[in-house]
């Protein structure tokens, strides 16, 4: 297994570029320039359409490859109260941004709703996936010896 955690790493940032980077550009660059109207409409909903089961396949291999790193994380600092809180703050903030991304592209009726507001819930994963990068830099260059020392 530790042989292998730089692939599941790997892995990992790779379906979070693709999930965070992909939302940021259709909310920023390829939604805005769809206007208003029935024709932008079908023509949103053809994307999106496209787009669901790629974010449902980055959520998987986030969370498969998100715990993989648990393991390794633990064989590095082992049971650092500190590192396992951020560690916390940053799952919590996952589920939370995992939660939006379904509500989003979950076909349920009763969801309606939400898709109305589709850009400001858009806005609301980048922000949040904004925040869980940096949570996960902090992790990466945490080092036991720092606080003990
Ligand atoms: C089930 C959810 C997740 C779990 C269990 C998880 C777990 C982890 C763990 C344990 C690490 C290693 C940290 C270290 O090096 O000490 C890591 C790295 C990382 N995670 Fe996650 N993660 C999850 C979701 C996410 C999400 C949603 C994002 C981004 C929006 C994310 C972004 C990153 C990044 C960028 C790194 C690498 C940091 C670096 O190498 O500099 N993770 N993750």
């Amino acid at each position: 297994m530790e042989k292998i955690g730089w692939l599941f790493h790997g892995f990992h940032l790779l379906a979070v570029v693709i999930a965070v980077g992909g939302t940021f550009c259709l909310r920023f660059v390829v939604c805005p320039r769809l206007g208003e109207g029935e024709s932008a409409a079908e023509t949103r909903n053809a994307i999106l359409k496209k787009w669901r089961p790629i974010v449902w396949a980055m959520i998987i291999l986030i969370t498969i490859t998100g715990l993989a790193n648990v393991h390794a994380a633990f064989n590095r600092v082992g049971t650092d109260f500190i590192y396992w809180c951020v560690f916390l703050v940053k799952f919590f903030a996952a589920m939370l941004l995992f939660g939006i991304a379904l509500m989003l592209t979950l076909p349920i009726e009763g969801l309606a709703k939400v898709r109305e507001n589709r850009d400001r819930w858009m806005r609301h994963i980048i922000e949040i996936g904004t925040v869980i990068l940096f949570l996960s830099a902090y992790l990466r260059y945490f080092r036991v010896e720092d606080i003990a020392g």
